[in-house]
């Protein structure tokens, strides 16, 4: 008996069943701040990206974002959380939580490589008005 999937819904389609390799997928990006799907656990994402520079200050009231640097020195500022503002160095098999509601901005020191855990849907500049750094979600590579 065989079982049909709709393509969105494939295993394949989803980034499951199979090896995925960061590196391999994140070469294939051109441009930085621009995030792509590899794959979907439940209704979450992963997401590789390449960055540089700063991005804007945003916030994402629905949902906490997770940051995981891959290679690179990312710094992440805060302001208006419940500690208080500041800022984190995110290095090589470092990761950070920001809390849904707290203002962030990324700033890359160099070229960084990024995997973002975040639900399926969210904007990468967060709520509110969109700028030239907004990209289209759910893209996947
Ligand atoms: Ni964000």
């Amino acid at each position: 008996m065989s079982v049909s999937f709709n393509t969105r819904n494939a295993p394949a389609a989803r980034g499951q069943c199979q090896t995925i390799d960061f590196a391999g997928k994140i070469a294939l990006i051109e441009g930085y701040w621009q995030p792509r799907v590899v794959a979907e656990m439940n209704d979450y994402q992963f997401k590789v990206a390449r960055l540089e520079g700063e991005f804007v200050w945003h916030e994402h009231a629905d949902t906490d974002e997770t940051f995981i640097v891959l290679d690179g020195e990312l710094h992440i500022h805060f302001r208006g959380g419940a500690s208080g503002d500041g800022s984190i160095v995110l290095r090589a098999g470092q990761m950070a939580v920001v809390p849904k509601g707290v203002q962030h901005k990324p700033h890359a020191h160099g070229e960084v490589k990024l995997l973002l855990i975040e639900p399926r849907g969210v904007v990468n500049t967060g709520d509110g008005a969109t700028s030239e750094r907004t990209v289209a979600n759910d893209q996947w590579i």
